[in-house]
């Protein structure tokens, strides 16, 4: 597997730090390829708790070189606190490289986001507020800065000036904040820049030679397959592509260079921040998933909705990634459920059944899980690292999942801890 992308199949959080790390140990490369510091990625490593939300989950081997792709957004001051926070815990950052192609955001990008948050009231997405959304706007404009341009004093501030001249007048007319200043944005950013030159490189060039060389490359999505800016629960999703194509244009790699594609899902969902949940349980099932998943934000600390396994959204997250691939990550939380249910359809507003995820939005958001139920099983977990370790009912749930998806599962994730797992990707 020398090119294996690792990406979320449902809203974000399905384990894809500890999946990510768990295969950097036998990884030369980890690219990190959309997202910003809206992601929240967590390692338990013995006693050790990490929560990365931009250097990649490869951080923690030495030597296995972690880049931070062009398609990212990099929040330049969240990068160094990120750096020196892993480096006062002895972790080295050497190998860290940064796209000098990667956008940064930018303090009127937060301003931004959160403004646009309240303005939106009752319709507001949810975002984490890190600016994400409008700093992808400013890319996409052609106003936005560059990892490069912290490289030249000059240019940024000409390109600072440009940008705010517009940014001035919304922050200030229609939300009633304070003007930026270009110097003194760009006095801020050239603090972070002396920090940061020694890692900004051509990273599409090194991920290149280092496939040429046969060196095994993971590249690490950050959210997941339902908050695609395409393909997702639009407006209620990202503003990047989480899904396998983005591996390539936001690292700089063509398709034909990835070999395997690994789709990490819970063993139910999760979902934080607002918009449609099919399967979102109110009940105690939802608040048992809740407590022994301890399912609170890594970023936010917000509290997560929690429902069912939706196979529905699962065989559409399959499709639109071509995984390869499953891991089923946190099946230990469901031990000890009288039954265990799978989404197997939906039931739209005019009582027809759905097994494809359907296109239109409305019809969605009218959608009823169809449920299969099955028993349940009480034995914990955390110790099976062996499919035949397994309660035979938790093997016919997996079983199950594999089956209706049509994809191994390869992974399964039996607590929180790096090695708590049973692990057949190579096998
Ligand atoms: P990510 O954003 O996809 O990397 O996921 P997060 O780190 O935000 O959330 C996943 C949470 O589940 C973290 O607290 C992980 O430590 C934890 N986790 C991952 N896999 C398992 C598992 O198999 N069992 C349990 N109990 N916890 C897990
Ligand atoms: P990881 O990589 C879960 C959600 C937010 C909100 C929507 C838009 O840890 O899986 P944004 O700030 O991106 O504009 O917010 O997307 N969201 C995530 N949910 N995990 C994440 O990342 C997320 N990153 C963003 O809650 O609903
Ligand atoms: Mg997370």
């Amino acid at each position: 597997m020398p090119a294996t992308v690792v990406i979320g199949a449902q809203w974000g959080d399905e384990g894809k730090g500890k999946v990510v790390d768990l295969l950097a140990e036998r990884s030369d490369m980890v690219a990190r390829y959309q997202g910003g510091n809206n992601a929240g990625h967590t390692i338990v490593a013995g006693d050790e708790v990490y929560k990365l939300h931009l250097v990649p989950s490869g951080i923690l081997y030495p030597g296995t070189v972690c880049v931070i792709g062009n398609g990212t957004v990099v929040d330049p001051g969240a990068l160094c606190d990120e750096i020196d926070g892993l480096e006062k815990r002895g972790v080295s950052l050497e190998t860290l490289r940064i796209s000098g192609n990667a956008h940064l955001v930018m303090p009127y990008h937060v301003m931004l986001d959160g403004a646009s948050e309240m303005r939106l009231g009752k319709f507001s997405i949810g975002t984490t507020r890190r600016g994400i959304g409008p700093c992808y706007e400013d890319k996409a404009a052609r106003v936005g800065i560059r990892a490069q341009d912290l490289l030249d004093p000059k240019i940024l501030v000409r390109k600072l000036e440009v940008a705010l001249e517009h940014k001035n007048e919304i922050l200030e007319k229609l939300y009633g904040m304070p003007r930026l200043e270009p110097q003194a944005v760009a006095a801020d950013l050239l603090e972070h820049a002396e920090r940061l030159r020694p890692f900004i490189a051509d990273t599409a060039l090194l991920i290149d030679e280092a496939l040429r060389e046969g060196k095994r490359v993971l590249f690490e999505g950050a959210q997941g397959t339902m908050l695609d800016i395409d393909h997702g629960t639009y407006p209620f999703v990202t503003s990047s592509n989480p899904i396998a194509g983005a591996a390539c244009t936001g690292t700089g790699i063509g398709p034909t260079r990835i070999d395997t594609v690994l789709g990490v899902s819970k063993a139910y969902v999760t979902r934080v921040g607002e918009g449609p949940f099919p399967s979102e349980l109110g009940d105690a099932d939802g608040q048992r998933m809740l407590e022994r998943g301890n399912e609170f934000g890594t970023t936010t600390g917000r509290q997560r909705r929690c429902g069912w396994l939706d196979l529905v959204a699962l065989r559409y997250a399959v499709r639109l990634s071509g995984m390869t691939q499953l891991a089923l990550t946190k099946l230990d939380v469901l031990s000890g459920f009288r039954e265990v249910k799978l989404c197997r359809a939906y039931r739209d507003r005019d009582g027809a059944e759905l097994v494809n995820f359907p296109y239109h939005q409305t019809v969605f958001h009218g959608c009823q899980p169809i449920y299969e139920s099955m028993p349940g099983w009480d034995e914990d977990l955390s110790e099976c690292r062996t499919l035949e370790e397994l309660p035979p009912r938790a093997r016919e749930y997996v079983d199950a999942i594999a089956e209706a998806v049509e994809v191994p599962i390869t992974l399964i994730g039996t607590g929180q801890g790096r090695h708590q797992v049973i692990d057949q990707v190579g096998a």
